[in-house]
């Protein structure tokens, strides 16, 4: 049986895979619909809600294939809401074909729902 931290991880890196293999279904089910985020792709604005996302994933597939890899992870549980904070190391490739990382520092929170978790809000910028 998972801690309740070790099924956080889980969830984020369920989350990251969906984001990385451009899984709308996959994204959806993880999050709430009423999802909040501060992201850069926002210019600075708090997003609410799916369609944003949703924008993104609705694009054609990347030509380079993507691998999101969290490192340094601090995760908390607080009565029924759970913290996440990593560096998301984002391989791909570039323009040229040359392997390159990207990254970023995210805080994720979720809301425990039952067995599962449901991602409620979201914080990027540059590492
Ligand atoms: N832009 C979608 C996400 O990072 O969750």
């Amino acid at each position: 049986m998972p801690t309740p931290e070790e099924s956080l991880l889980d969830a984020s890196r369920k989350l990251l895979k969906s984001i990385d293999a451009g899984d709308w279904n996959a994204y959806a089910a993880l999050c709430d619909d009423s999802l909040t985020c501060f992201e850069p792709e926002a210019e600075g604005h708090l997003v609410a809600g799916m369609p944003f996302h949703k924008f993104y994933f609705d694009l054609p597939p990347s030509k380079s294939p993507r691998l999101s890899s969290i490192s340094s992870p601090d995760v908390r549980v607080i009565g029924e809401v759970g913290i996440v904070c990593y560096v998301r190391l984002v391989q791909k490739l570039d323009a040229g074909g040359a392997p390159i990382t990207a990254t970023v520092s995210e805080t994720r929170i979720w809301q425990r729902r039952g067995d599962a978790w449901k991602h409620i809000h979201f914080h990027r910028s540059p590492a």
